[in-house]
C-alpha cells in the first residue's frame, strides 16, 4: 500500500520501510516474532530471500518450518548448519547477495554447548543422562533459548552479514525474553542446587540433617533412579552452567543493540493484534529495539472504492430484475469481502492509533500457502512495498 493511500484511510502510523532496514548494512540482526501461525517463518525467510536480492550476504534461522517449505531451501535435515540456498535469478538477473538457511535442533544445539564448555569426559557423562535428555528436549523455554543461542553463536563466528531469526510460536509474549532467565533460574533453584549438592559439601553442610529429609521425601516422589539422575547430571553440569548464563546475558545484550531490529509478525485479527500489542509494550519495557510491525494475510477487494452496502443493494436489486443471477453473486462476494476489509481496517486502525509511534508495513493474503522460492520472493516483495 502507498503512504498516500495509508494516509488516505486515516493511518496514524508511519510506513515500515523494510527495504531500508534490510539494505541498511549497520542492520545485523532482524528477530521475527509474534503469536503462534501469524507467518512469522514466512516473513524471515521471505526477508531472507529480499535481503539477498538487495546483495546482502544473510543467513535464515527457522523454527519448525512446513515441510515444504523447508525442502524448497534445500532444509532436508535437522542439522543445525546453514545451507545455502539457491535463488532462481530476479527480471534484474543473478540475485547479487546470498541466502542460507538452517533448521534449528534445539536438542543438538544444546549438546553443542555441553561439547563446548565440559570436558570431553564429562561432556559424555551429560550427554547420556537421562534428567539431561528430557530436559534439553522438553523444558518449557528451550526452543526459545536455544534460538537465542544459536544467534550468539553465528553472531560471533563473524561469518554472517545479516542474520535473520524466526522465533517458536510462543503462547505468551513473554517465553521468548525470559528464556535465557528461566532456564539460568532453574538450573540454579535451591532445589536443583540441594539435590545436586553431594553429601557433606554446599547446601548439605549448611542445611545440615533436614536436606536428607528433603532429598528422601523427593526420591519418594519422583523415584530413587530420577533423583540420582539429577544429583549426577548437576554434579557434572556445574562446570558448564556459569558460561550458561553468561552467554544468555551476552547474547540479550546483543539484542539490544543498535544493528538489531525486532520485527512483530501479527495478523488482522482480534487476538493477533492485542497479543502483538503485547509484544510491543514487552519488548519496549526490555529496551530492545523494534523496528516496525508487519501485517500479515491482509484481505484486499478487487474494487476498493465499492463499499459493502451499495454491493449488497445493488445485489438485491438485481434480484428483483431477475436474469441476473451471475452478477447478483458477484456483488455479494465482493460485499463479504469488504465487510472482512473493513474489518481488517479498523483492527489495524486502532492498533495504529495506539501505537502511532511503531511503524506497520501490510502483506496480502495469498490465496495459497506460500511453499517455495518463488512465493517467498513475492511476500518479500509485498513487503518491500510495504
Ligand atoms: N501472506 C500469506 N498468504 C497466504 N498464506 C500465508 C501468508 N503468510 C503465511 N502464510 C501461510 O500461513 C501458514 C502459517 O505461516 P507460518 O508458518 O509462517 O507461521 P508461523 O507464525 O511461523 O507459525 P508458528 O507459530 O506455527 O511457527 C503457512 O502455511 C504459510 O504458508
Ligand atoms: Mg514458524
Amino acid at each position: 500500500m502507498s503512504a498516500e493511500s495509508a494516509q488516505g484511510r486515516g493511518r496514524a502510523a508511519a510506513r515500515f520501510d523494510v527495504d531500508g532496514l534490510l539494505a541498511d548494512r549497520g542492520t545485523r540482526i532482524v528477530v521475527c516474532c509474534g503469536a503462534g501461525g501469524v507467518g512469522k517463518t514466512t516473513t524471515a525467510a521471505a526477508m531472507g530471500v529480499r535481503a539477498a536480492e538487495a546483495g546482502r550476504d544473510a543467513v535464515v534461522i527457522t523454527v519448525d518450518p512446513a515441510r515444504r517449505l523447508a525442502q524448497s531451501m534445500g532444509l532436508r535435515e535437522l542439522d543445525n548448519t546453514p545451507r545455502p540456498v539457491e535463488l532462481p535469478e530476479t527480471g534484474r538477473g543473478a540475485v547479487p547477495g546470498s541466502l542460507h538457511a538452517m533448521m534449528l535442533d534445539m536438542k543438538r544445539t544444546f549438546d553443542e554447548i555441553v561439547e563446548a564448555h565440559a570436558d570431553p569426559e564429562r561432556a559424555r557423562q551429560i550427554l547420556a543422562n537421562p534428567f539431561y535428555q528430557s530436559l534439553s528436549s522438553s523444558f518449557s523455554g528451550t526452543q526459545e533459548y536455544m534460538a537465542m543461542e544459536k544467534l550468539g553463536q553465528l553472531r560471533e563466528s563473524g561469518d554472517w552479514d545479516l542474520i535473520i531469526v524466526d522465533t517458536p510460536p510462543s503462547r505468551s509474549a513473554l517465553d521468548f525474553l525470559d528464556a535465557p532467565e528461566r532456564l539460568g533460574r532453574f538450573l540454579d533453584s535451591r532445589l536443583i542446587r540441594i539435590l545436586g549438592a553431594p553429601p557433606a559439601t554446599g547446601a548439605f553442610r549448611v542445611l545440615g540433617a533436614g536436606v536428607g529429609m528433603v532429598t528422601g521425601v523427593i526420591a519418594k516422589i519422583v523415584g530413587a533412579q530420577v533423583l540420582k539422575d539429577v544429583q549426577s547430571f548437576v554434579a557434572a553440569f556445574d562446570a558448564v552452567f556459569g558460561g550458561f548464563q553468561e552467554r544468555a546475558e551476552r547474547t540479550y545484550r546483543l539484542l539490544q543493540e543498535r544493528g538489531t531490529g525486532f520485527v512483530v509478525v501479527a495478523a488482522p485479527e482480534d487476538d493477533a493484534l492485542r497479543e502483538a500489542e503485547f509484544f510491543i509494550e514487552r519488548l519496549r519495557d526490555d529496551r530492545m529495539p523494534l523496528a516496525g510491525i508487519v501485517l500479515n494475510r491482509v484481505h484486499r477487494t478487487a474494487v476498493p472504492d465499492l463499499p459493502e452496502q451499495a454491493a449488497t443493494a445493488a445485489a438485491a436489486e438485481l434480484d428483483r430484475l431477475g436474469d441476473h443471477a451471475l452478477a447478483a453473486a458477484a456483488l455479494r462476494l465482493h460485499a463479504e469481502q469488504a465487510r472482512v476489509q473493513d474489518r481488517e481496517q479498523w483492527l489495524m486502525d486502532r492498533l495504529a492509533a495506539a501505537h502511532p509511534e511503531v511503524p506497520a508495513a501490510e502483506v496480502p493474503a495469498r490465496p495459497e500457502d506460500v511453499h517455495d522460492l518463488v512465493g517467498l520472493a513475492e511476500i518479500g516483495r509485498a513487503l518491500g512495498e510495504g
